[in-house]
């Protein structure tokens, strides 16, 4: 099922995402991460806005890939490589990164599955896709579920549940890190 996905109001908010929001968890990125079977040098963050969460971590090649004009000018002002794309269809070669991030991304993106399928397709064998997302069968994803839906964003988030399923549909080897409110899963290729 697709929805119509968030991109317009994160073009319009852009020069101030920085200013208010928190900075990405390194640690819980780190550990995804650490899941892949090979070294991780280049690393792409899908709809990854300003490069938040690309910057968080230390690794020699970092790219930005968004659908935002507004964000990549963000990205491109912290001092990333940024390229304009859909999720759901990654301007980059198959089997070109070696780890890919969906960090606080994933529920904006109309084509959850075709996002999902995306990341899988440009990873290297031993690659690892690193997903970050809140969990609505928790007291504070039911919240943020409703809050989001107030503020008019068109989002839709998953389970960790829900998500080990469609990673295992696109062939990636799902790893669960935690499956709080806050939680990762890694889906190694
Ligand atoms: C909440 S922001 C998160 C940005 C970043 N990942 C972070 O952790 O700060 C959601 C981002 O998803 C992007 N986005 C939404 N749908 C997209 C799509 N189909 N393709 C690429 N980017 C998309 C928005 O433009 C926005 O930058």
């Amino acid at each position: 099922m697709t929805h119509a996905g968030d991109v317009a109001p994160f073009d319009r908010f852009a020069r101030f995402y920085d200013r208010f929001t928190p900075s990405a968890d390194a640690d819980l990125l780190a550990a995804g991460l650490a899941q892949a079977d090979r070294p991780v040098e280049r690393v792409v963050d899908v709809a990854g806005g300003t490069g938040r969460a690309v910057r968080a971590i230390d690794v020699p090649e970092r790219l930005v890939v968004d659908a935002s004009d507004g964000m990549l000018r963000q990205a491109h002002s912290n001092g990333l490589e940024s390229v304009r794309g859909n999720a759901a269809r990654l301007p980059l070669a198959d089997g070109s990164v070696d780890a890919a991030i969906i960090s606080d991304a994933l529920h904006h993106v109309a084509d959850v599955n075709g996002a999902l399928g995306e990341a899988a397709r440009v990873l290297r064998p031993g690659g690892v896709l690193v997903v970050r997302e809140y969990n609505p069968a928790t007291l504070r994803g039911t919240v943020l579920v409703w809050g989001e839906r107030i503020v008019g964003f068109d989002s839709e988030f998953l389970t960790p549940d829900d998500l080990v399923e469609r990673l295992d549909d696109v062939g990636l080897t799902p790893r669960v890190r935690n499956r709080d409110f806050d939680y990762t899963v890694a889906g190694v290729r």
